[in-house]
């Protein structure tokens, strides 16, 4: 920030007549009176902590409730011109510690923001920044119409597209990022501005996986695509059928595909009572479609599939045990498909002397999950304008693991720990000339260098860009939380 802007709040610091000095927030109260929550308040707490993993809440210095987008434009000037750090929220899923909150700063909480509209005509939702995925689903269903969004109800809406977004409708319809029609967006200068495929277009395309790298978004215009009745569930397995089910992953993913199906494998592997788990998506209401015939042989100990709604397979697919969890850490590779690394991988992981320690963490839990990417999610991606992603043209999974404990001491144990197995499975990805740059902004752990994995043009394009609409860095330098540009 410029020296000359930093006098300037100074002096706005020192009332002209008692020459009491105000903080920021005591300012940005008299700006905005019934938006802004300050400390000494009873709902403070509650909306502070709204972060769904523990270790990623912070203790803001007051905290912005815009219910409209006029006062939020003048909280971000306010801050920007007063170079005030900030943080921004929408869902507060991000598991990064801060990546959503902030200490000794400003948070922007946008879950006022969660207008959800229809336009049958130009068959798009304009949607709240800060909107839930769950909300979004069943206010368009009795239209029957859905979006490509998150696959569980409370995860927010923004900053599940900014990081990209995997549904269970990518298969066909690429990335939540690519079904973006405009995002309408507060610069770092108060200014709103849409951003889309004919006005903004740079800014457009750094927005499909630039985080909260270059303004506030307040609403997405996103497509819809009809839909009725799905098929889907999930279906447990015993732990000893990992093996096969791993195999059968990778004739799934080599064989034909069909655009109407997802799945993804979950493996809680410290704490076997779950089993593994087949999470399974059919976007048409098609009981055991072909494309599923791989896993067939394979005993199931618990099925829950069903012909249902969108909204409830989404509903269905939370799992009340594992989330009651307070510490959290996700970390992800990305690594073109083989099914003999996905062996390796499997080996790695399962047989991760690590696992050992992490079990002896107070209800430690770690999970193994492998969720494959069609070429058809890259190419529809390209189709609908491209994205800043850098993704490779080729079928490859989305390794994740997740990862969940109880006490703050064990937290430099847990993060290192996961780190340490990820390692080995890259090692052995880029031995077998396999293991692709993309890093999943919203399966990162906090030491994953996301923007750099898109590769060297994107991250030129995105620089270019936040010269153009953010040239003092506001974003970068104010804005901490979260994966900044490198
Ligand atoms: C239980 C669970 C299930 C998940 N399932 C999926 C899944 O199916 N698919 C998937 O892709 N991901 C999934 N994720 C990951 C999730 O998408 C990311 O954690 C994402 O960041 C969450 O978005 P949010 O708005 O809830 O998060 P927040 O923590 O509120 O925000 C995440 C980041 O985006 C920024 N941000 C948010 N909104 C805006 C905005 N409007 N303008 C500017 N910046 C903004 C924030 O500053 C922060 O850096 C899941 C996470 C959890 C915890
Ligand atoms: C910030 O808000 C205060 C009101 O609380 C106002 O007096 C001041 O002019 C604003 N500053 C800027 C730079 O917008
Ligand atoms: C909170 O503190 C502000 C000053 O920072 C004060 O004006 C206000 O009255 C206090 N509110 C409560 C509820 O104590
Ligand atoms: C925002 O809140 C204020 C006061 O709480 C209220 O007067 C106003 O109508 C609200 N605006 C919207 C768009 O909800
Ligand atoms: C949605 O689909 C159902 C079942 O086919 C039908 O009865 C209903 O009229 C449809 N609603 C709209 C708004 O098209
Ligand atoms: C794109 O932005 C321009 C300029 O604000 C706007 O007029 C136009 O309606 C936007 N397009 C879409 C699809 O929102
Ligand atoms: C698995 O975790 C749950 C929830 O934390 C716990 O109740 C259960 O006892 C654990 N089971 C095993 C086998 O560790
Ligand atoms: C697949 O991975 C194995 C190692 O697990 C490696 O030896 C082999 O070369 C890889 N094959 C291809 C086609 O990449
Ligand atoms: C995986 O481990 C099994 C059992 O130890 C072994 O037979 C197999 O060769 C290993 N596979 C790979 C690809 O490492
Ligand atoms: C590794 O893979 C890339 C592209 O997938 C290919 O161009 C290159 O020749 C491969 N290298 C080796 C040593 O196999
Ligand atoms: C705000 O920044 C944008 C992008 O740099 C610029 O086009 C616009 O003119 C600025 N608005 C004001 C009021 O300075």
């Amino acid at each position: 920030m410029l020296p000359i802007v930093l006098l300037g709040f100074v002096a706005a610091l020192v009332s002209a007549t008692t020459h009491i000095v105000e903080s920021p927030c005591e300012l940005l109260k008299r700006l905005l009176p019934s938006e802004i929550i300050l400390r000494n308040e009873t709902r403070y707490t509650e909306v502070a902590n709204k972060n769904w993993a523990t270790n990623a809440r912070r203790a803001p210095s007051c905290i912005v409730v815009a219910n409209n987008t006029r006062s939020l434009q003048e909280a971000v000037k306010n801050l920007t011109r007063n170079s005030i750090q900030f943080a921004i929220r929408s869902g507060g899923h991000m598991i990064k510690p801060g990546g959503s909150n902030i200490d000794n700063g400003v948070l922007i909480d946008l879950s006022r923001l969660n207008e959800i509209e229809y336009n049958a005509i130009g068959q798009v939702a304009r949607v709240g920044g800060g909107a839930r995925w769950g909300d979004v689903y069943k206010a368009l269903e009795p239209h029957n119409v859905t979006v490509v969004g998150g696959r569980l109800d409370d995860i927010g809406v923004g900053g599940l597209i900014l990081g990209g977004g995997l549904s269970w409708l990518s298969s066909r319809h690429g990335l939540a990022c690519d079904n973006v029609v405009n995002f309408e967006v507060i610069l770092a200068n108060g200014t709103l501005i849409n951003a889309n495929a004919t006005s903004s277009t740079d800014l457009y395309k750094a927005l499909k996986g630039g985080g909260n790298n270059f303004g506030v978004v307040t609403h997405f215009t996103i497509s819809t695509y009809a839909i009725g009745a799905v098929w889907g569930g999930i279906r447990y397995y015993a732990p000893e059928q990992f093996p096969a089910l791993i195999s059968a992953f990778s004739q799934y993913q080599l064989g034909p595909q069909d655009p109407d199906a997802s799945i993804m494998i979950q493996a809680p592997l410290t704490n076997s009572s779950f089993g593994v788990l087949l999470n399974i998506a059919y976007s048409r209401p098609f009981a055991d479609p072909p494309a599923f015939d791989v896993f067939k042989s394979i005993p199931i100990a618990l099925d829950t599939t069903s012909i249902r709604s969108y909204s409830s397979l989404i509903s269905g697919a939370s799992n009340p045990d594992i989330t009651q969890l307070p510490r959290w850490d996700w970390r992800t590779a990305t690594l073109a498909a083989n099914a003999t690394l996905y062996t390796e991988v499997y080996n790695i992981t399962t047989k991760a002397p690590e696992l050992q320690s992490l079990s002896q963490l107070q209800s430690g839990t770690f999970v193994f999950n492998m969720q494959p990417i069609p070429v058809q999610t890259v190419k529809a991606a390209k189709a609908l304008g491209g994205n800043s992603l850098g993704l490779s043209e080729e079928p490859q999974v989305w390794v994740q693991y997740l990862m969940a404990w109880w006490h703050e001491e064990d937290d430099h144990k847990a993060y290192s720990l996961s780190k340490a197995i990820m390692d080995r499975v890259n090692q052995a990805a880029n031995k077998a000339n396999d293991s692709l740059d993309y890093v999943f902004m919203n399966d990162a752990s906090q030491d994953q260098n996301v923007i750099s994995s898109y590769g060297r043009d994107n991250v030129i394009s995105m620089k270019k860009v936040q010269e153009k609409y953010d040239s003092t860095k506001a974003f970068q330098e104010l804005v901490r939380g979260g994966f900044k540009l490198p």
